[in-house]
């Protein structure tokens, strides 16, 4: 389903193998049966969907809207003003911050994650700390593609996960 998607070696650093979904997305019938499925393996389970900054914010918006759910932004470092939760995680590719504004989740949300690609997993174990220290709780984590072979879906164990697609890193 994501025969799209591109493969760009040595990006952004030397020895990292950057996969971009983006182009499967671009397509409408892949879009679709992506959020699509997403919504049915969290169907009833959740009433707000977080989108990690910047390609979980694509799926997060449609899924929020096609299930008439809350939608919650969870930013890199410097983005938000105001009130700040911050969690500092390692990419695959050095350290990074993601932040979320605790008002923008309802005490005891129910909420889901999602993002594009699963590589170590700490984006994702960032957002779903971010959201339990704001008073929700993770109702799952949905991606569309898991690399296997990185620790990310050992990192996430504690959380229902559900993966479109996995291939080796
Ligand atoms: C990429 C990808 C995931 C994350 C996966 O985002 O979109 O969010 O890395 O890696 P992890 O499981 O090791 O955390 P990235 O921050 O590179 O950029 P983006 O802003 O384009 O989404
Ligand atoms: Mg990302």
């Amino acid at each position: 389903m994501l025969e799209q998607s591109e493969t760009i070696p040595d990006f952004p650093k030397p020895g990292i193998v950057f996969r971009d979904l983006t182009p499967a997305f671009a397509d409408p019938e892949t879009f679709r049966a992506v959020i699509d499925d997403l919504s049915a393996a969290f169907a009833g389970t959740f009433d707000a969907v977080a989108g990690v900054e910047a390609r979980g914010f694509l799926l997060a918006s449609a899924l929020a809207y096609s299930t008439s759910t809350h939608l919650v932004a969870v930013r890199k470092a410097g983005k938000l003003p105001g009130e700040v939760l911050s969690e500092e995680y390692a990419l695959e590719y050095g350290t990074a911050t993601l932040q979320l504004k605790p008002s923008s989740l309802r005490a005891g949300a129910r909420v889901l994650i999602v993002d594009d690609v699963l590589a170590t997993g700490g984006s994702c174990r960032a957002t779903a700390r971010l959201i339990e220290r704001a008073g929700g709780t993770v109702a799952g984590i949905g991606l569309v593609l898991e690399l296997t072979g990185l620790g990310g879906r050992q990192a996430l164990s504690h959380y229902p996960l559900h993966v479109l697609v996995s291939e080796p890193a």
